[in-house]
């Protein structure tokens, strides 16, 4: 049986830790598990994503933005994410299609069909099973970060409000298949709200736990 688990949020949300924290829970329960990145994930995606996030880099078009994050996702995909999910793994990924919508679409306001038809593209029709969103106030989740801001990091706070907008609308529209957690809970309680949620995919899956 396996699963597509996404952790999505803006900057500073925590979303790592708590998507690392469910791999390392899943593996001491038996369950096989594949955690991954975006951008990243691959030796590709790897190299674009230090292109990506280096403030002092290349210059960067939105359009070119959109090609490498894209880039890197088609490579994760078929090197990772499709062989772990064809082994009846459950497959964390931290980041998706999502963060390009919310990044690049409400972030760079860079055209929606345009957005879509790359994303078509690059995806397959993989549909995560469960996004879980740990939703922040962005003034909170940049002061979170204490050392020097990336590329993104560094946009003004207009731009993180209109990414954290984007993902809220998500959500909203696709209740079933997204969790919205706030993300200035306790971490532990975030872990077992996010815990609650995993087992309830498992038990509706029929997976057996130690
Ligand atoms: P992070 O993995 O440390 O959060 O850094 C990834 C950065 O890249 C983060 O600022 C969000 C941004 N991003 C996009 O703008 N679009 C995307 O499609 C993805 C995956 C990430």
């Amino acid at each position: 049986m396996s699963l597509f688990i996404v952790f999505e949020g803006g900057e500073g949300c925590g979303k790592s830790t708590q998507a690392r924290a469910l791999y390392r829970k899943l593996c001491h329960q038996g369950i096989p598990a594949v955690f991954t990145i975006e951008p990243g994930g691959t030796l590709l995606g790897t190299r674009i994503r230090k292109i990506l996030k280096n403030r002092g880099s290349i210059p960067i078009t939105p359009e070119s933005e959109l090609f490498l994050f894209s880039a890197s996702r088609s490579q994760l995909l078929k090197e990772v994410i499709l062989p772990a999910l064809q082994a009846g793994k459950i497959v964390i990924c931290d980041r998706f299609i999502s963060s390009t919508i919310a990044y690049q679409g409400y972030g760079r306001r860079l055209s929606m069909t345009t957005i879509e038809r790359v994303n078509d593209l690059t995806i397959q029709k993989l549909v995560p099973d469960l996004t879980i969103l740990l939703d922040i106030d962005p003034e909170e989740g940049l002061a979170r970060r204490r050392d020097i801001y990336d590329r993104f990091e560094s946009m003004d706070i207009s731009f993180h409000r209109r990414v954290r907008e984007g993902y809220l609308k998500m959500a909203s529209l696709d209740s079933d298949r997204w969790g919205i957690i706030d993300a200035s809970l306790p971490r532990k309680e975030i872990a077992c709200i996010i815990w609650r949620k995993i087992l309830d995919l498992l038990k509706e899956s029929n997976h057996s736990l130690k």
